[in-house]
């Protein structure tokens, strides 16, 4: 994988062999994008293959819901009506996950921040841990695909948010309260969009052309 690679290519460049380099590089990656386009589909397979942690809000905080947790029965109000989990659960719970152990060896980011207001407190938390983004990748596609992949899941799924009306009402809390973190992340020149819309693994290859100019 890329982190024995990165370590052998050190060892071999070494002209001493007493003295062995280990540096691994630490990916730090944020998937944007409106329900359904892909996120979660896309972050499995690049997790896996960067070996990196997967940390999606949306599935952390449905197994908060599963285990009737404090946050779970504040949060499922919010879900159940396709509306945002207020910022400062967000921000406390993502807090709390990242300053744990297994954050440290990279993650990716699927479903957070979702509004201004959890990008800025996302750039403070890793100020404090001293963590950095290394891109952020937009997915998009057209609506009507969107809410006819997310109707077809939604018959299997069992998710709370999948009828008709909640699906059409996320995609529209995407573009009101997310869509304005495309301009946030692009004045930093972290943005990189990729087309949605395609095979899934054609999408992927992307992607991947994309996290390789960092690993
Ligand atoms: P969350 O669970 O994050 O849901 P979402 O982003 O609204 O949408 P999905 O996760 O359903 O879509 P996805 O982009 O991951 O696509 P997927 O790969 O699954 O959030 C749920 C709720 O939690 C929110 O509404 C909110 O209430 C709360 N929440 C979460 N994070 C929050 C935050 N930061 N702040 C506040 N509240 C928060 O794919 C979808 C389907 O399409 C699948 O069936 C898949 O097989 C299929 N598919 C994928 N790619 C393709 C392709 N290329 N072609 C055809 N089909 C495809
Ligand atoms: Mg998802």
């Amino acid at each position: 994988d890329w982190r024995s690679a990165c370590i052998l290519a050190n060892c071999f460049s070494c002209r001493n062999f007493n003295l062995i380099v280990i540096y691994v590089i630490i990916m730090n990656l944020i998937f944007l994008g409106p329900p359904g386009v892909g996120k979660g589909t896309q972050a499995n397979l690049i997790c896996n293959k960067y070996d990196l942690l997967h940390l999606s809000t949306g599935d952390i905080l449905r197994l908060e819901i599963s285990r009737k947790t404090e946050i779970g029965s504040f949060a499922k109000s919010f879900i159940d009506k396709g509306e945002l989990v207020p910022d400062e659960t967000l921000l406390k719970m993502m807090n709390n996950r990242l300053n744990q152990d297994d954050a440290l060896n990279g993650y990716l980011l699927d479903g957070f921040p979702r509004t201004i207001e959890q990008a800025k407190g996302l750039d403070l938390i890793m100020k404090k841990i001293d963590h950095k983004i290394e891109c952020v990748i937009s997915l998009l596609a057209d609506e009507d695909e969107l809410v006819s992949r997310l109707l077809k899941r939604g018959l299997t799924s069992g998710r709370s948010d999948e009828s008709i009306e909640i699906i059409r009402h996320r995609q529209q809390i995407y573009w009101n309260q997310t869509s304005p973190l495309l301009n946030y992340y692009e004045d930093i020149d972290l943005l990189m969009n990729v087309n949605g819309v395609g095979e899934i693994n054609d999408i992927n290859n992307e992607i991947i052309k994309i996290v390789n100019q960092y690993a």
